[in-house]
Order: structure tokens, then C-alpha cells, then sequence
């Protein structure tokens, strides 16, 4: 135990800092900017206000096509194999002969990449009286759900994690933002030598990894923290599988690599992974070893850290308190140890993306839907295999809709991405081999990934998608409440949509290719059962007794893609949205220009550049608007239907964000210290953040250009 009169003293030095420490910075809170469809879109909301929506004969074969037992019959499937990246090509396989059968013309898209598998994972507990405690790094085996019980299960591990085996005191850092680290540092905590004890939930764990290992702590420990189920806790709620409560052993697998560096197999950073390719340092993979652990089992470190350090209210941090019983949350160090090992096997492994096409009439223009197959554990129920599931119950609904003899304007892939979860690597090797034609054609690309994980529809778009989204969601009934449709249950409970950062494999085709993209799914509301994230419990039993008992959010969220899809390869007027853009520009431009006075830095960084390049831009967007309006001939729309899809493309700044090429989106980009979270106009946000305000106008000059880039697309 430490002596309180030393961390009095260093507690009241820091005192004085406290606040520039603390200061800033916010990132973007979502808008809502629910667009009216207008102009030529005004027939896909047409049916606002009318209980059942209105459908035209297509959309009645696509929504009446879609069934919640074979929907459930592909969610039995896909839970009950191990389908661990890299390990086996039956699952994709099986995918591209469902899609096949439906109508579309499937391969393989291989690509050779690196990967690290867990060999041997251990973590004790030492108390400075002798006494040890050892961790069992393992999830409770249930009766009622056979497959946590498999003998071929995966164990709890971090993909892409550092191999090592150390010993040392540890500290309780909080979430591990570089803020808690910072501040526990400016408390005059030693941090340098020892393990850290990170709670998740806010910054990507990677990023929690990364930033321990920055201050030279030598390794770190996730936990699950149940303060951050709210009110879903026992013994009100029951846990799982009893009730909808957090099973207290759900340990949260996940990688760890440097995702707001780089996504993609990290060996081949910009170009894609085949057999023969150029090998980069694996640099965006951690150093030091990382562990994750369940809160019953991170208790008794936590415990041990009682009264140590500095305590909770001195550190002053929001949510840095959590809710596991008995434990104060202090930072230690106590004098107690951790010895944790963790030694990974890193190994050249072949990954399968599955491709299914039909073509269009028109081949210049292609609409890219997808979601990832590979799982960290056998279930993934939710995570990924709800939008397994509902991606071959939408091929079955567009076969359905050939039958019928309809073709599609524009060409139809459906992906299948490998690897997703060591760090959206099939998508991104996909992307970095196929980005000339991608850039060409791909007028949007359509994910989901955790189709269903709760009761609220969710959605994250690029300004261009939201009309759509919202004229789409009022065509599909919900399956809870009264007369609701889709719109209706998103907009009582979620109302936004949100921006996009780099949280599944849309990444790759926002920030390397520029193209409009949606992310959709659903979320939970507090009174939600908890969705086990990368847990065992994430199962078909959960799904089948808590989640989604019926299929029945499934089927909704399914036919709300199948119809996106459907109005994005049919509809003469390509339905997308240019001028909102403008909308969400300006926005975002007011909140730049609050932070830059925050700041005090309006003398270093003027906006009047970007403030005039958005202004033009809204202007451009009228112009079309106007264009497209009056487009008579088939020539004529088809130059429009071309603007909308490529004015997207000139935000894409050559060169890429500060420090990381990947990201080259100029108006949005995951938060270097949030990973999923997007920040907007980054390059000029987070270098203002950072105080390094010659380079941030330096990225004003480079926005503002993209923005006139992309308004001269639209008015040319
Ligand atoms: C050592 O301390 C731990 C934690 O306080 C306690 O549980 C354990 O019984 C102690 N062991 C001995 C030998 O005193
Ligand atoms: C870690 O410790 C184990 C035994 O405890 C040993 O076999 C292994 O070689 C060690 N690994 C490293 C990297 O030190
Ligand atoms: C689809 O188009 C591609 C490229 O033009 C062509 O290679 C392929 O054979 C076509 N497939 C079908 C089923 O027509
Ligand atoms: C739901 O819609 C149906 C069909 O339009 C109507 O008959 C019924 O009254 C509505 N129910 C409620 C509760 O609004
Ligand atoms: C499909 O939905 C119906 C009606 O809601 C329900 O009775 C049935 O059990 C569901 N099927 C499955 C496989 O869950
Ligand atoms: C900005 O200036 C004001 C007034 O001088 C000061 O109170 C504030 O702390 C400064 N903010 C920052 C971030 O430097
Ligand atoms: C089509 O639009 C063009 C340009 O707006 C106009 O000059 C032309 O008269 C229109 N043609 C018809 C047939 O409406
Ligand atoms: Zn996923």
C-alpha cells in the first residue's frame, strides 16, 4: 500500500492542470436530419402515412418473399461451426451455393494473409502476502446452450495481440483513452513497467492497447464492466441463460491491431495480399501481450486495488466508477502482481470472401451489398450471423424477383467477407485489389454486419444515403407494436443517423474509395436483453429465447435491405441524395468553428476557406437538383445518375489523413483515440485537438479543395 500523504501532494499539483488536460474534445453528436425524399424521389415515400405501407408489385415480391423460417434455418446453420478466420473455406463455400441456387453467379475471392491464433493464455493473481489466485479465462458451459459447450470451442483471446509473458503490478486505467492515461499520469501514478486494467467500452480496445503501451506499460487487461449494463443487472433482471441479465463469465474476445491506423492485413498496408506479395513489419500489431477477462474474474484484481493509488473521485473521470461490487476503482498500484502470458502463433493463411453477381442491363454502374462470415466463437448469432443470415434470404428474394423475369439496371454483388474481425481484413484486401473498377462503377455499398443484437433500428450512412434510408424504412412493417413500420420504431428511439468510422468492412469503401454507404442493424434499448458482444452467449439459443424469438426483427431488417438494394440497381433516378451532403457539411462546419474558438486558436486556423468551399458546394447541389429535375432524356439521366455516383470520389484527399494514409476521407474518419466513433473534417479536427494548428489550416486548404472538387462534379 502506497503512503497517502504522497498521493495527496501529487493529487493536489495536478489539480491545477486538471482542467487543460481534461479540456476538449467533442466529437461530432449526431444530427438529425431526416430528408424529406423530394423532387423525383417523391415516389419512394409516397406511402408515409398509410398502415400497410404501399408497394409496388416488384417491392411486393421482394417483402413477401422473405421468411422467418428459413431465414432462422440459415441463422441454425451458420452458428454451429467453428468458423475462426482462416481455419476452413466450408462456410463460404456453403454461402455461395445457397446464392447460386437463387440466381447469382458466385466464386471465391482468395486472398493469403497474415493471422495469429492463440496457443496459450494464463493470468494469476499475486497478493503481497503469498497468497495467489489463477484466472480461468474461460466462459461458464450451459446446459440450455449446446453450443458453449462444443469441445472445438474457441478460446478468449485478442486476435492480433503481442506474445509475451509478464509480471508486474498493474493500475486501473479507466476505459485507457489517452485521456485517463494522461490524467493518471498527471496524478503522478507511475505507469512505465506495469500491466494496465482497462475496462471496455469507449476507444476500440486496440486503441486501449496502443495507448498503454505508448506510456510503456508492459501489458493489459480488458474487462467486461456490468456498471455498463445500466439498469438490465440483477437481481432485478436474471442472468443469462435464466433471464436477460449479463452472464457474469461472457468474456469479450476482439483484435487489438491499430484499427484507426490501418485496417486490412497488416503485412500488405495499401495493396492486396496474395501469395507472392511484398510483406510489410506487422507495425499496427501491439508489442506488449493483451488478455481479456470477464468482470466475475476481474474482480479480484480490482479488489486488490482498493484504497490504493489514487482513488476514483480524485481521478474525477465521467464513467470511470463501474458496478462491480466491492470494488472502489482506485488506480493502484497496490503491491499486489499480475503474471499474465499470452503467446500467440502468427502464421500466412488463406481467407475466402464469397462473390455472387447478377449483372445489370447497364454495367457501368454496380451496387455492393455485404456482410462478414467469420466469427470469434462458434454462435455469433448476432455478431456476424444475423446478416448472414438475412444476406441468403435477400438473394432468395431477388431470385424470387428474376423468376418473375425482372432484370436489374445496375449490377447486383452480394460479398461475404473473410477475416473481418482481426481487423476488416477480406474487405480491405478486396478493395485494394479491385479499387479502379470499384471507383468507376459502385454507386453504393450496403453493409450489415449485427443485423440484430436489440429492439432499435440503426443505421450509420454518408450524407447521401439518408433520404433513401428513411423513405425505405417507412415501407417495412416492424414486427413490435402496433401498425409500425421500421421508421416508426427507429425514429421514436434513434431518430439519427449515425456517421461512419471504421466499426465493419464498409471502411474500405468510404475511406479508401470514396463511395456512399450505409451500416444497418438494430441496437438495444435499455430494457433490451444484453447482447453478449463476441462472447460464447452470443448463440442461437440467445437469439431464439431473448434476442429474436420468431425471426421476426430479422425478416424487418432484411426486407429493409432487400428494398434498398431493389431501389438502388432499379429506379431511373439514382436515389441518391448529393444536396444533404451540404446539409451535413454546414453542420459540421459550425461545430469546427466552435472548437477552433474554444481552442483560442481562431488567429492560427482560419476557416474561411471551407466555410466559402461549402457554400459553393450547396449552390452545386441545387444546380443538380435542378439538372435532375429536368432530365427528359435517357442521356440526360444517365449524366446525373453519374454525378450522384462519383461526386462522392473527390473527397478523397491523395495522401491520407496525419500519420495515417489509410484514411483518406476528408470529411469524416474513425477518432485516432475512438477507433469506431467518427470524427468530422478530421484532418482539421483532431490536428486543432493536438495543438498542431499550422498543420490543421493546412488541412483546411486541403478539405476545402475536395469540397469544390466534389461541387464541380455535381455542376459540371
Ligand atoms: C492474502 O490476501 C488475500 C486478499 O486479501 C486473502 O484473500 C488471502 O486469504 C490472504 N492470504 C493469506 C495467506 O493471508
Ligand atoms: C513464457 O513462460 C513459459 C513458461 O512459464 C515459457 O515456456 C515460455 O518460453 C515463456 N515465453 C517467453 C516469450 O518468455
Ligand atoms: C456478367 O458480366 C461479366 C462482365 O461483363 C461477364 O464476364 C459475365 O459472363 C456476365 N455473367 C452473366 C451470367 O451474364
Ligand atoms: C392497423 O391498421 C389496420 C389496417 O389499416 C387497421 O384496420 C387497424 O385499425 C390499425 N390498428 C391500429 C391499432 O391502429
Ligand atoms: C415465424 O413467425 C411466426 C409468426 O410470428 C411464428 O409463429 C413462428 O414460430 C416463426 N418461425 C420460427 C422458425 O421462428
Ligand atoms: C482560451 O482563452 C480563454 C480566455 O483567455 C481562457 O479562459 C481559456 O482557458 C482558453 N482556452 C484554451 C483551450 O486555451
Ligand atoms: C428536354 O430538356 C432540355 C433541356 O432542359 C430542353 O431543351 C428540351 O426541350 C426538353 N425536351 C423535351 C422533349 O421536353
Ligand atoms: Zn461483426
Amino acid at each position: 500500500m502506497k503512503s497517502t500523504a504522497f498521493f495527496l501532494a501529487a493529487a493536489a499539483a495536478a489539480a491545477v492542470h486538471a482542467c487543460d488536460k481534461e479540456h476538449h474534445f467533442r466529437h461530432h453528436e449526431r444530427h438529425l436530419h431526416v430528408q424529406q425524399p423530394r423532387s423525383q424521389l417523391d415516389d419512394i415515400g409516397a406511402s408515409k402515412r398509410v398502415f400497410p405501407p404501399a408497394l409496388t408489385a416488384h417491392e411486393r415480391v421482394l417483402i413477401d418473399s422473405f421468411d422467418n423460417t428459413t431465414v432462422a434455418s440459415w441463422s441454425r446453420y451458420y452458428t454451429h461451426k467453428r468458423n475462426l478466420a482462416g481455419e476452413s473455406d466450408i462456410v463460404p463455400k456453403w454461402t455461395a451455393e445457397r446464392w447460386g441456387e437463387y440466381g447469382f453467379e458466385t466464386r471465391l475471392d482468395s486472398y493469403y494473409v497474415y493471422l495469429d491464433y492463440p496457443v496459450h493464455q494464463s493470468l494469476a493473481l499475486h497478493y503481497g502476502n503469498g497468497s495467489m489466485w489463477e484466472a480461468s479465462l474461460e466462459e461458464e458451459v450451459l446446459e440450455e446452450d449446446e453450443t458453449t459447450g462444443y469441445s472445438d470451442r474457441v478460446p478468449a483471446f485478442h486476435g492480433y495481440s503481442g506474445s509475451g509473458n509478464v509480471s508486474a503490478e498493474y493500475v486501473y486505467v479507466g476505459r485507457g483513452s489517452q485521456q485517463d492515461f494522461h490524467r493518471l499520469q498527471s496524478l503522478g501514478i507511475t505507469l512505465a513497467g506495469k500491466i494496465a486494467l482497462a475496462k471496455y467500452g469507449g476507444p476500440f480496445r486496440g486503441l486501449k492497447v496502443k495507448n498503454a503501451q505508448a506510456v510503456g506499460m508492459i501489458g493489459a487487461i480488458l474487462f467486461t464492466d456490468p456498471g455498463d449494463d445500466k439498469t438490465m443487472i440483477p437481481p432485478t433482471y436474471p442472468t443469462y441463460p435464466h433471464g436477460p441479465a449479463r452472464n457474469p463469465t461472457s468474456i469479450q474476445r476482439g483484435s487489438v491491431v491499430d484499427l484507426s491506423a490501418y485496417p486490412g492485413d497488416p503485412t500488405t498496408p495499401g495493396y492486396p495480399s496474395k501469395e507472392g506479395s511484398e510483406r510489410a513489419d506487422t507495425g499496427t500489431i501491439p508489442r506488449i501481450p493483451s488478455l481479456p477477462l470477464s468482470w466475475v474474474e476481474a474482480r479480484p484484481l480490482l479488489v486488490a486495488l482498493n484504497g490504493c493509488g489514487v482513488d476514483a473521485e480524485t481521478v474525477g473521470r465521467s464513467n470511470w466508477v463501474g458496478g462491480i461490487e466491492g470494488v472502489e476503482y482506485s488506480s493502484g498500484p497496490s503491491g499486489a502482481r499480475v503474471s499474465m502470458r499470452n503467446m500467440m502463433r502468427g502464421e500466412m493463411k488463406w481467407i475466402h470472401n464469397t462473390v455472387g453477381i447478377v449483372n445489370g442491363t447497364d454495367g457501368d454502374e454496380v451496387v455492393i451489398v455485404g456482410n462478414h462470415h467469420d466469427a470469434w466463437m462458434i454462435g455469433g448469432a448476432a455478431d456476424p450471423h444475423s446478416g448472414s443470415a438475412i444476406l441468403v434470404e435477400t438473394a432468395r428474394a431477388i431470385g424470387a424477383l428474376l423468376k418473375t423475369g425482372w432484370k436489374p439496371k445496375r449490377t447486383i454483388v452480394l460479398c461475404s467477407w473473410d477475416a473481418e474481425e482481426y481487423g476488416l481484413v477480406g474487405s480491405t484486401e478486396w478493395v485494394e485489389e479491385y479499387i479502379p473498377w470499384l471507383k468507376d462503377s459502385v454507386v453504393s455499398y450496403l453493409n450489415i454486419d449485427v443485423g440484430v443484437a436489440g429492439t432499435i433500428p440503426d443505421f450509420g450512412a454518408s450524407p447521401d444515403l439518408h433520404a433513401l434510408t428513411t423513405a425505405t424504412a417507412q415501407k417495412v412493417i416492424w414486427p413490435h407494436g402496433n401498425n409500425r413500420t421500421v421508421y416508426d420504431a427507429w425514429e421514436e428511439k434513434a431518430g439519427e443517423i449515425d456517421g461512419l468510422g471504421a466499426q465493419s468492412d464498409y471502411a474500405a469503401f468510404v475511406h479508401r474509395a470514396g463511395i456512399a454507404s450505409i451500416d444497418m442493424g438494430t441496437t438495444r434499448a435499455p430494457t433490451d436483453p444484453i447482447y453478449h458482444s463476441h462472447s460464447n452467449f452470443d448463440s442461437f439459443h440467445w437469439m431464439t429465447t431473448f434476442a429474436d424469438p420468431g425471426f421476426v426483427m430479422h425478416k424487418s431488417i432484411g426486407q429493409f435491405l432487400t428494398l434498398m438494394l431493389f431501389h438502388l440497381v432499379d429506379d431511373e433516378v439514382l436515389p441518391l441524395e448529393p444536396a444533404n451532403y451540404g446539409v451535413e457539411m454546414r453542420a459540421w462546419f459550425q461545430e469546427l468553428e466552435q472548437l477552433v474558438s474554444e481552442a483560442n486558436a481562431t488567429a492560427d486556423v482560419q476557416l474561411s476557406a471551407l466555410d466559402d468551399a461549402v457554400s459553393v458546394f450547396e449552390d452545386s447541389a441545387r444546380e443538380f437538383n435542378g439538372q435532375r429535375a429536368m432530365a427528359n432524356s435517357s442521356a440526360a439521366l444517365r449524366a446525373v445518375n453519374h454525378k450522384a455516383r462519383d461526386f462522392g470520389r473527390a473527397f478523397i484527399g491523395q495522401g491520407g489523413l496525419p500519420g495515417r494514409d489509410f484514411f483518406q476521407h476528408l470529411i469524416f474518419a474513425p477518432g485516432i483515440d475512438t477507433g469506431y466513433r467518427p470524427v468530422m473534417f478530421p484532418g482539421v479536427t483532431e490536428q486543432v485537438a493536438a495543438g498542431k494548428l499550422a498543420l490543421a489550416q493546412e488541412y483546411v486548404g486541403k478539405t476545402a479543395k475536395a469540397v469544390l472538387a466534389a461541387a464541380s462534379i455535381l455542376r459540371s
